[in-house]
């Protein structure tokens, strides 16, 4: 079948492993199922893995991808959820087992034909979704709808920061904060995408780094070291920082003076859980909520998605479609 691998790791240059051809079928292992993959979305993960991030030289060639909706071996239309763990271990919660992985870090991901999967990773694909819109939300959705509904602490109409509005983690969170009546600043380097953020439903967007009109109760950061000094002087004493990652960087001053004399979180959140999965695809059906989808290519065309991610290029998802 036709697969998007990593044939080899460079920090320095990850498209340079980047390979598209033909890879072995999946063969799925007891307690698993085949899915036929319809629509594959692109994440930072994907860079991160061609760089060598979470995925080792031994493991290679891997197939890239957490993202994917498709058909299941019932003929039914599902969306696959990308954490590959056991929620028993991690109290309900599979993305607290200290073991879990994502599709494409130790068993190969959804830039193929065909991807198999644990049968209860299956999470059945509303009707009123395309498959397109599906494949958006296993991780950069899933993860903002844990960031605002489960970490952020805040009651709509509060205001609230997202850092680089053009990330598909970013896009989703202002999306979803706005939708729900929070009073969204965004930044971006791009007047462009700072547009495209009040098109989606952002307060105000301003350049990177500048200051905001009033302080903040939670910012959302996925940039990091760029962004991080900015955030934690853009909250108002007691506020919140909830971060899930770290592309520009995740070693930035930890700012400790204005944390403790302001009384400041910093809050992690990774991922969501099946269950979440399952009541984000039902939100987005209530309430006519879709992701921004930045373009959508063949997968024989991953190639130039890569490549518009690793520029900064994007407002939102890159799709894949087999
Ligand atoms: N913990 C989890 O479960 C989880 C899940 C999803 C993603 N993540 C992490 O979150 C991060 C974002 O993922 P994504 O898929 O949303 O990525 P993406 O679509 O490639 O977005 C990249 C982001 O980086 C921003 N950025 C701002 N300044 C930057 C700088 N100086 N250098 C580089 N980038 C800069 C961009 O903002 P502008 O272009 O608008 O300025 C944009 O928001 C990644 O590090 C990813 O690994 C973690």
């Amino acid at each position: 079948m036709f697969a998007v691998t990593a044939t080899h790791t460079d920090n320095d240059d990850p498209l340079a492993g980047l390979t598209l051809g033909e890879h072995p079928e999946p063969r799925p292992a007891e307690g698993w199922t085949t899915v036929d993959v319809r629509a594959a979305a692109l994440n930072h993960h994907d860079l991160w893995s061609l760089r060598g991030v979470g995925l080792p030289q031994e493991r290679l060639p891997m197939v890239l991808g957490c993202d994917a909706a498709g058909i299941d071996e019932d003929g039914r239309p599902v969306i696959i959820h990308s954490v590959v763990g056991d929620a028993t271990v991690g109290e309900g919660d599979e993305t607290l087992d200290p073991k879990r992985s994502l599709l494409s870090e130790v068993h190969d991901g959804t830039f193929a034909e065909r991807v198999a999967v644990p049968r209860r990773c299956l999470v059945p694909k509303p009707d009123g979704l395309s498959f397109e819109e599906a494949a958006c939300l296993p991780t950069a959705w899933l993860t903002a709808y844990r960031m605002v509904f489960e970490k952020a602490g805040v009651e709509p109409g509060a205001p609230v920061l997202v850092q680089g509005a053009g990330g598909g983690v970013a896009s989703a969170v202002i999306q979803l904060a706005s939708t729900i009546g929070l009073r969204v600043y965004a930044t971006s380097r791009s007047e462009h995408k700072r547009q495209e953020a009040e098109r989606l439903g952002a307060y105000q967007a301003v350049p990177a780094g500048e200051r905001l009109p009033e302080r903040v109760q939670a910012v959302f950061e996925s940039v990091g070291a760029a962004t991080w000094a900015h955030s934690v002087r853009s909250l108002q004493p007691g506020g919140r920082i909830v971060v899930c990652g770290a592309t520009s960087g995740p070693a930035p001053s930890a700012e400790l003076a204005h944390v403790f004399f302001r009384q400041l979180s910093v809050v992690g959140s990774t991922m969501g859980t099946r269950h979440q999965l399952g009541r984000l695809a039902e939100f987005l059906v209530r309430t006519g909520v879709r992701p921004r989808i930045d373009r959508v290519l063949p997968l024989t065309e991953a190639k130039e998605g890569f490549r518009a991610m690793e520029q900064g290029e994007l407002m939102g998802k890159v799709v894949f479609t087999t």
